[in-house]
């Protein structure tokens, strides 16, 4: 089995590359995990010189104990070659992961995970660059399976539901909000991608949500999100970090109630027994490993 790097990615901040005072903004936030942007929040004139400005950036800020994420363009483009070795040969070790875009087959991953590992040979890096990738195109989609176990180095997919609703068709209407739909239109590609992830041990992240003064709609998709086994969602803007902060961080009466349990468990077992009642509610191995995301969440976190 592949040790992967643990991260936290309760919120993932989306920085345009080509923004120093946004980067110097974002090196000071509270999200677990940033990424600076060289797709669509970058214009084509701006690409080259926001590659500099990126590695420029995570030379010389402090990042705290952030996650430190390039996204690049997608594999169709002239841009995503250069993305990925420049930033590599410049920022080296002050790199953590590449976010890989429009990602349709597992042979997109494959391209990455080769580059890097002549990338890092060949100039001695001490650590090994972990991937991310964005489902944002209906191929991504039908090939999620394959392609969430592409390469040990991959960490976690997003749904980047902008992208996909243009993929796929999806009627949105000129104020942004999606057609006239019984339930929730993104229901079974959050779920497919979730059950991809967690099939292949790696996490599942919900993408963006546009309007950064709609805590109420921003809370109400990271709490779908969550409850379908997400880790974390975008912020686009601060305003949003810590309405992600909120939903992803377990709160400490549940962890405490977990721990309890599970202290419990371990002494019933060493009893010999397999199901025990603890406060009148059942406890055996399925209710432990029921809690185990929010123990995972809450040991990163350090509560
Ligand atoms: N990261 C870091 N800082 C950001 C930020 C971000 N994503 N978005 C806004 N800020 C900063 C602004 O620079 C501003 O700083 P200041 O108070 O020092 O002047 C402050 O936060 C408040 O921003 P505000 O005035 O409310 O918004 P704006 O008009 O400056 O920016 C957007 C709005 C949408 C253009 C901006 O949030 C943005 O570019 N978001 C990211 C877009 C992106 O990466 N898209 C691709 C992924 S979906
Ligand atoms: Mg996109």
């Amino acid at each position: 089995m592949t040790i992967r790097p643990q991260r936290l990615r309760r919120a993932q901040l989306a920085v345009p590359g080509s923004s120093e005072k946004m980067i110097r903004k974002a090196a000071a936030s509270a999200a677990d995990h940033v990424f600076l942007d060289l797709e669509d929040a970058v214009a084509p004139s701006e690409k080259a010189g926001a590659r500099k400005k990126i590695v420029e950036a995570f030379n010389t800020l402090d990042w705290g104990r952030k996650t430190r994420c390039i996204r690049i363009n997608d594999f169709t483009t002239k841009y995503a070659y250069r993305d990925i070795i420049e930033v590599v040969e410049g920022a080296r070790e002050n790199l953590d992961t590449i976010m890989l875009t429009k990602v349709k087959t597992p042979a997109d991953i494959l391209f990455a995970d080769t580059l890097l590992n002549q990338l890092e040979q060949d100039i001695g890096l001490t650590k090994s660059i972990g991937l991310e990738a964005l489902i944002e195109e209906v191929e991504g989609l039908q090939n999620v399976e394959a392609i969430a176990k592409a390469s040990p180095r991959l960490e976690c997919l997003i749904f980047g539901m902008g992208d996909f609703s243009a993929s796929m068709g999806v009627l949105i209407k000129p104020d942004g909000k999606v057609g006239p739909y019984p339930g929730d239109v993104w229901h079974y590609s959050r779920f497919r991608l979730v059950m991809a992830c967690r099939a292949a041990g790696i996490d599942p992240v919900d993408g963006p949500y546009a309007d950064f003064r709609d805590p109420a709609g921003y809370t109400e998709e990271a709490s779908r999100s969550l409850t379908l086994g997400c880790v974390g969602k975008w912020a686009i803007h601060p305003a949003q970090i810590d309405w992600a902060l909120d939903v992803f961080t377990p709160n400490a009466g549940e962890v405490a109630r977990a721990r309890k349990l599970a202290a419990a468990y371990k002494e019933a077992e060493a009893q010999g027994l397999g199901a025990i009642q603890v406060d009148g509610t059942m406890v055996d191995v399925a209710s432990i490993r029921m809690f185990g995301a929010i123990l995972k969440q809450a040991d990163l976190i350090g509560m």
